[in-house]
């Protein structure tokens, strides 16, 4: 890959749950723009692979390094973000971390103890990074924080096939976001929320495995006829992350193929998805 282009060029950039999927194809884009990125994740294992592979995809990316953070904790968090206090503070912030656990249902069937790790994670996680980040702007006198964080296209349309707990922390994240943008909107700081569809990693393939009907019934609700892929989200990051989306504030910024603005899609094969960088 090409020197870096500098779009996000100087800025210091944490992305939590970098070690795969969405966290991981942003990595690399971010560190190709420019970007200072400390990737976080609860695995450090995958986030070794994940490191390696940024280092041999942007051979020239100005610094990137690894930290292992449960968002899940505060104490993890604020050391997450406290370690770019000697980059000059954090300028970005990409709250990706989240999980859909296999046990989710639907009101009656869904456990209690999943409903709070799914929060925990899902919610809580988001609030500790968007508050240490807020922290970390405003000691380092940034005049130009971003931050984003991951929610989903299930917060904002219903689904027949219920992951209650899921769900509910995705809308939890939107209206999360939506507030905090408006609150810090004169300290220069933006915040918006990424609502991905579906995707083609690991987090939905390996719960859909080869099940070709259950594949199908979502599938079908796609104009262009596939799933998205983790670089489609990564290139909407870029530009929440940089100036170019100075305007761009309180956003549910929808990156989902056209799912959430249809109702009889095309049929015939589906358009070539671009190739995730990672694969
Ligand atoms: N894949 C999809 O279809 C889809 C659709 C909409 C939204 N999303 C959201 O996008 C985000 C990224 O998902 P992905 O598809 O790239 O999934 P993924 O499973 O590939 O990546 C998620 C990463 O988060 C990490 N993680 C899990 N729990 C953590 C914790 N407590 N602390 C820190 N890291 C933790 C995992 O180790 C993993 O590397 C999630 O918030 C997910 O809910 C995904």
């Amino acid at each position: 890959m090409a020197t870096p282009r500098g779009r996000l060029q100087g800025k210091n950039a944490i992305i939590t749950g970098a070690a795969g999927g969405i966290g991981l194809e942003t990595s690399i884009l971010f560190a190709r723009e420019g970007a200072n990125v400390l990737m976080a994740d609860i695995s450090l294992p995958a986030l070794e692979k994940a490191l390696a592979k940024v280092k041999e995809l942007v051979p020239g990316a100005p610094r990137v390094e690894t930290t292992k953070c449960d968002v899940s904790k505060e104490s993890d968090v604020q050391a997450m973000v406290e370690a770019q206090d000697s980059w000059g503070g954090t300028d970005v912030i990409f709250n990706n971390a989240g999980i859909m656990h296999a046990d989710d249902a639907d009101a009656v069937d869904t456990p209690e103890k999943i409903w709070d790790l799914t929060h925990n994670i899902n919610v809580k996680g988001v609030w500790f990074g968007c508050k240490h980040a807020v922290l970390s702007m405003r000691k380092h006198k940034k005049e130009r924080g971003s931050i984003i964080n991951t929610a989903s296209v299930v917060a904002l349309v219903g689904s027949a096939t219920p992951q209650l707990a899921y769900t509910a922390s995705k809308g939890a994240v939107l209206a999360l976001t939506r507030e905090l943008a408006i609150v810090h909107a004169r300290e220069g700081i933006r915040f918006n929320a990424l609502c991905p569809a579906p995707l083609n990693t690991p987090l939905l393939q390996d719960w859909l495995g080869d099940d070709q009907a259950k594949r199908h019934r979502r599938e079908v609700h796609f104009p262009m006829g596939r799933f998205g892929e983790a670089i489609e989200q990564a290139h909407a990051v870029v530009f929440l992350a940089s100036d170019e989306s100075s305007f761009v504030n309180g956003s549910d910024f929808v990156v989902d193929g056209g799912m959430t603005r249809a109702y009889v899609t095309p049929e015939g094969p589906a358009p070539a998805a671009p190739q995730n960088q990672a694969r």
